[in-house]
């Protein structure tokens, strides 16, 4: 394996407690809003290892000592050979992959073949009747596993329904939350949101025939209004509450974090306090009251709260990927993924600082810029980079090497250690890789500058 490139040597650590405060890796058992950072468990443990926080021991250690290890093994890990970008002169296309895409698409948990085939095994077997036999009977399917969902957002049973997808569900929200009057027709939304919020805020507005440039405002929400969340990049990565903190809806994707497969099955959550005042606008039979939804008499006995919300019957090929995903999740608590997580992030921002800091009395060496918050509680496992070389080339290079993560125009890079199946050797593998990347990427740039001078 290549060593990173622009290595000079191990830096002076700099300890941010105080000084003679030693600090047990078990320390990171205390709550993440601990004032203890990463960077001072990791030179502790390195110093107590007798080797430097860069050592590939360190991760090794770091991984032995990792309580959440075996979730690995609940997930498939896509070989780096099986990767379509992947370049096998250059790396063993034997290895595991360094998956650090989990911010876009989760990793397939080994258990949703086997849950996949006991439902295509009972349609064939049983056809109709499989609605309402089994383990998992295809009418109840998503209530089947809403607690599993509940429970990872913070919220009660009946504040969340499995349905539909992410954007559906925010459309179907706002028709019910965003009632525009003379005094208040604003939505306010935050400023470069991701695209689907910003269309589904301007075509609601549009919908109730208001003018866009006016009503759409990107700022702080004054108090009294409703809030609204779009959890995607949250579930599942970072501790939710959100009852407790009384937020009024939310909705959020399965695909991400939550590793549930592509176009997977959503979640939506409105507060209990809504329970009887908002309605959905929108009507389907699933929204229908179950205990009389099949005497079909077309009188409708709407179910409380987001119950009401759902318009069809669940797809129970999306419910058993979800389930299979949930169940690992509900084999730990989010206390602890965090836990894991803040260390796991912390270990990479501190390796690229080591290695990729910008040096001003070294101009041609390249850098590494962190645009993700450094304050733990700012962020969940993700961080997006910068790069002083053409962004478009280091990401190549890094696919070829077996990396998976994903690149933003113009120029940022974003990567995602994920805690339930990520380790810390896969991060220190990222950055010798990524290392050699850079290398590569210079060397480029370099011969084009050159050709382009003649
Ligand atoms: C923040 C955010 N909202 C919405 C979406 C997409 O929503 P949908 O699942 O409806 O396509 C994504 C997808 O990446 C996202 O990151």
């Amino acid at each position: 394996m290549q060593s990173p490139a622009f290595a000079q040597g191990f830096p002076h650590p700099i300890t941010r407690t105080a000084a003679n405060h030693r600090v047990k890796l078990n320390d990171l058992k205390m709550d993440p809003s601990s004032p203890v950072l990463p960077a001072t468990i990791l030179e502790q443990t390195a110093s107590r290892l007798g080797c430097s926080p860069a050592d590939k021991k360190l991760a090794f250690h770091l991984d032995e000592e990792d309580e959440l290890k075996h979730l690995r093994e609940c997930f498939c890990i896509p070989k780096v050979k099986d990767l379509p970008p992947t370049d096998l002169t250059l790396v063993n296309g034997e290895e595991s992959c360094i998956y650090f895409a989990g911010n876009s698409l989760g990793l397939q948990p080994k258990r949703v073949k086997t849950y996949l085939d006991e439902e295509l095994d009972k349609w064939a077997r049983t056809g109709v009747h499989g609605h309402f036999n089994g383990q998992r009977p295809w009418a109840l399917a998503d209530e089947c596993i809403v607690d599993l969902m509940a429970d990872l957002v913070g919220a009660q049973r009946h504040e969340v329904a499995l349905m539909n997808g992410l954007t559906v569900n925010l459309h179907l929200q706002m028709l019910s939350f965003f009632k525009p009057t003379p005094r208040r027709y604003k939505i306010l939304l935050e400023a470069r949101a991701f695209p689907s919020d910003h269309y589904a805020v301007e075509s609601q507005l549009r919908l109730h025939g208001l003018d866009v440039e006016k009503c759409m405002l990107m700022m702080q929400p004054r108090e009294g209004c409703f809030v609204g969340f779009d959890l995607a990049h949250a579930v599942g990565n970072v501790d939710l509450h959100l009852h407790d903190w009384g937020v009024d809806f939310a909705c959020w994707c399965s695909y991400k974090y939550l590793n549930s497969g592509a176009g997977g099955l959503a979640a939506a959550y409105i507060h209990e306090k809504h329970s009887q005042s908002i309605k959905p606008a929108l009507i389907g039979w699933w929204g229908h009251d179950f205990k009389t939804r099949f005497l079909m008499e077309n009188k409708l006995q709407l179910s409380e709260g987001i119950n009401g919300f759902r318009l069809s019957n669940p797809p129970i090929l999306l419910v058993c990927a979800l389930q299979a995903s949930l169940e690992v999740f509900g084999q730990t608590t989010m206390k602890a993924l965090r836990r894991k997580s803040i260390l796991l992030t912390g270990y990479l921002e501190y390796l690229i600082k080591h290695y990729y800091s910008e040096d001003k009395t070294n101009p041609e060496k390249p850098f590494v810029k962190i645009i993700t918050p450094s304050r733990v509680e700012e962020r969940g496992c993700q961080l997006t980079l910068s790069f002083s070389l053409p962004i478009k080339s280091v990401f190549k290079e890094l696919e070829k090497r077996g990396v998976a993560c994903d690149m933003r125009e113009p120029n940022a890079l974003r990567v995602a250690p994920v805690p339930l199946y990520n380790s810390f050797h896969d991060v220190h593998r990222f950055i010798e890789i990524l290392g050699s990347a850079i290398t590569s990427s210079k060397q480029t740039a370099n011969n084009t500058a050159l050709s382009g001078s003649y």
